[in-house]
């Protein structure tokens, strides 16, 4: 545990399009400073500081990921490269006993994050899965008035994700979905996170189906969770459809809807909420940026020794939920969860 009034040194691996939004969270955030980035292609970590965060001094860039991974000026690492990456260079980063935000998906299999989870404990470093949604005060708005219990108890829950993918980013869609291809890993760990954490349990099971291109890759999966005693979550996410970014519940009294869940700069963040009474009002908060507070909230805990917000035991539960899903979209029937 370090001095909560120093800050959080932070290396980023991976010159990643993500960078975008997280290089200047941890710049502008007041806990946290960038000290590194590293890429494996020459040039490409300092061609990102430039592009993202061109007044910032004094920062490392690295044409080598283990270079970054050595340096004792890190702390913390943040990890955004390619989805079948994370588990392997996440492992690397905590045995050289840096703390790590990986992006989402932590990892492609449940047995690799139970692996990050020991590597952690002797290791002694945080770790979390990078769902920055979960940082916008939004959904705790929602929380309170589910809480208050104006839409009494939750029965149903449905979550849509989609945009048009531009044909430059099509290469998400370049391997099959067991090496991290495809929608389900890029945009479905949001759309099941918000389900598993609208009802709080876990499911028992899923029933899903999917449109697959030739890559092997599902480019557009739509489903249903199975939590218990007829309460079901529906997902439906798309790289091929208008945006939707929303999640809506439905309880016994009324329902409330997040309209911008998995926000993008200028999202104005509304909730809305209405009763079988008659009630309904419509509600809009101040902006929030959802990345800058989740870099925060991770420095913080790095610094003063808390528990991330997001443990590996909702990573490995979120995980479970993802691989189930696949399966069942390839068997075409229900595949149940075990959820230990
Ligand atoms: N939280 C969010 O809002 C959010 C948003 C988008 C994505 N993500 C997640 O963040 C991760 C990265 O996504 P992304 O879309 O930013 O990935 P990306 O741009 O495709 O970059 C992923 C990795 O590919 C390499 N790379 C990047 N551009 C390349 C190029 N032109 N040629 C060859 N290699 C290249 C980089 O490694 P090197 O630098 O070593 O070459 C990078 O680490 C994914 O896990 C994704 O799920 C999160």
């Amino acid at each position: 545990m370090m001095n909560a009034s120093e800050k959080c040194r932070w290396g980023i691996l991976g010159a990643a399009r993500v960078n975008e939004r997280l290089l200047p969270a941890i710049v502008e955030a007041p806990n946290s400073q960038l000290v590194a980035i590293a890429s494996r292609r020459p040039g490409a970590a300092a061609e990102t500081l430039e592009k993202y965060a061109p007044q910032v001094q004094g920062v490392q860039t690295y044409d080598d990921m283990d270079a970054l991974l050595d340096d004792a000026a890190v702390d913390a690492v943040y990890l955004p490269m390619a989805n079948e990456e994370h588990a392997e260079w996440a492992l690397k980063a905590i045995r050289k006993g840096k703390h790590v935000l990986i992006e989402k998906p932590m990892a492609l299999t449940v047995a690799e994050i139970e692996t990050i989870e020991a590597a952690a404990s002797e290791h002694r470093v945080k770790v979390m899965e990078g769902f920055m949604y979960r940082f916008h005060p939004q959904h705790a708005r929602l929380r309170e008035i589910i809480d208050s219990g104006l839409i009494g108890e939750i029965r149903s829950v449905r979550a849509s994700y989609s945009f048009m993918m531009r044909p430059a980013r099509m290469y998400r869609l370049a391997r099959e979905f067991d090496q991290g291809g495809g929608a389900m890993w890029d945009i479905g760990p949001y759309a099941i996170h918000s389900l598993r954490m609208a009802f709080g349990t876990e499911p028992a099971a899923v029933t899903a189906m999917a449109r697959f291109v030739e890559t092997g890759a599902d480019i557009t999966t739509s489903g249903i969770l199975d939590f218990g005693d007829g309460r079901f979550g529906h997902f439906d996410i798309s790289f091929e459809r208008a945006r939707r970014s929303e999640y809506e519940i439905t309880g016994t009294l009324g329902g409330v809807k997040c309209h911008a869940a998995w926000q993008l700069p200028g999202d104005v963040p509304v909730l809305s909420w209405w009763t079988e009474s008659g009630r309904q009002c419509e509600e809009r908060l101040p902006p929030a940026n959802h990345f800058n507070l989740e870099i925060e909230h991770f420095s913080d805990c790095v610094l003063t020794g808390k528990t991330p917000l997001l443990t590996l035991t909702d990573a490995k539960a979120n995980c479970r939920a993802i691989v189930a899903t696949l399966q069942s979209t390839t068997l075409g029937k229900t595949v149940p969860i075990d959820n230990g």
